[in-house]
């Protein structure tokens, strides 16, 4: 059968993985995919076979057949898991019924969490810590290196000497489907874009893990000519290139923007957010602004903004001594991603008790954000003296 699957990476080392163009949502519902994506796994033929990682557990039996009709499946010497979330290893219970026995090399915290998902199969782990190697043969090694919560406590890289490729599992990864698989070959804009969604979405909450990490692979000094990530395009050319944005985007990343977003009942909020949108341009003509109604935006979409901003300013009329539930969700999602470094302010529109602005000031200091005092509460639909509060409020995020 003529190879549907396999491109070549470098020499002896091809991706073997599943392109999902049609995927829509990943992590159940939490995180949108607008440009497909793609589970990576890799096939390493030196004297030794070795799979790196399989496909999520929908695409196994593609996964299967493809191994078995390149040849590979019963040559393979060594199974690498260097994660045990399941878009990575929701296909081993079916692989290891076809080729039960082969080793399996992955961390302590890994053997747990695939045991804890997929019950106690006998299966043959090898435990490996950072510094531990295997060779391969053809005088190439395979150097594990831990990386603990990034984005699992269980997550691990392997660098291939020889050959010098950073199997770098989630890290430096998209939600990005490119056929061609090279950095190079990608709409660079959607690149950016979706690389940048990924960390301030799934990477930021341990953006600290990020800075230790990638000192410790400096200290280590291998040369890196490909970063094979488990998602996304293959960084060939200049792969430095991620490894210096995720060390910028890991340290407090802001831009000169300043994003407002909220939610509306009968659009009283929705003028607040307009004005203030304006009054920032008028007062800061340089800063980008952007404004996202919450209930109608990707949630997603809106926190990569948020993660470019220097200062947020939510809105939500009060409904029965609450904000609005879309917004209470959001405000939820914001503290999970750890942003630092960052201003906020609160608005909203009320009829009859009028506590919105007053917790969305105290979830936004929850959620780690610089509360200014400058806010806008205004009493049934926005009038002179409502608007009259908002450059004040501005001024205090733009200085
Ligand atoms: Fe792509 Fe953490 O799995």
């Amino acid at each position: 059968k003529e190879s549907t699957m396999r491109k070549l990476v470098k020499g002896n080392v091809s991706w073997v993985g599943y392109m999902h163009w049609e995927l829509e949502m990943f992590h159940g519902d939490e995180y949108s995919i607008l440009n497909g994506s793609s589970q990576n796994a890799f096939l390493i033929e030196e004297e030794k076979t070795i799979l790196v990682d399989t496909v999520w557990l929908p695409h196994r039996d593609e996964f299967i057949e493809n191994l078995k009709a390149e040849g590979v499946l019963d040559k393979i010497d060594a199974i690498i898991v260097n994660h045990g979330e399941q878009d990575h290893s929701g296909s081993l219970p079916a692989l290891l019924k076809e080729i039960p026995d082969t080793p399996l090399y992955c961390t302590a915290a890994c053997v747990k969490s695939l045991e804890g998902q997929c019950g106690q199969q006998g299966w043959n782990f090898n435990v490996v810590k950072t510094g531990d190697s295997l060779d391969i043969g053809n005088g190439k090694q395979l150097i594990f290196v831990e990386m603990k919560m990034l984005h699992w406590p269980d997550s691990m890289a392997t660098y291939m000497t020889g050959d010098n490729i950073l199997f770098s599992m989630d890290a430096f990864g998209q939600h990005f489907a490119v056929e061609e698989m090279f950095n190079d070959l990608a709409d660079q804009a959607l690149l950016d874009k979706e690389a940048m969604k990924y960390f301030a979405n799934i990477l930021n909450p341990f953006a600290p893990f990020v800075t230790k990490k990638l000192e410790e692979i400096a200290k280590l000094n291998l040369p890196i000519d490909i970063i094979a990530p488990s998602h996304g395009v293959v960084w060939r050319d200049n792969p430095g290139q991620i490894v210096e944005k995720y060390a910028v985007w890991a340290d407090a990343y802001q831009e000169n923007q300043i994003t407002v977003a909220y939610d509306t009942m009968w659009e009283g909020t929705t003028k607040l957010a307009h004005a203030i949108a304006d009054e920032i341009h008028k007062q800061a003509p340089d800063t980008v602004v952007k404004v996202y109604n919450i209930a109608k935006s990707d949630k997603n979409e809106i926190m990569t903004e948020v993660f470019k901003s220097k200062a947020i300013v939510v809105g939500s009329p009060t409904c029965v001594n609450d904000v609005l539930t879309s917004v209470a969700g959001w405000l939820s999602f914001l503290k999970t991603l750890k942003f630092k470094n960052k201003k906020a302010a609160a608005f909203g529109c009320y009829g009859w008790s009028g506590e919105s602005v007053k917790i969305l000031q105290t979830k936004l200091a929850e959620a780690g954000f610089e509360v200014v005092e400058g806010n806008v509460r205004s009493c049934w639909n926005p009038d002179e003296e409502d608007f009259a509060k908002i450059p004040d409020m501005v001024a205090e995020l733009v200085k």
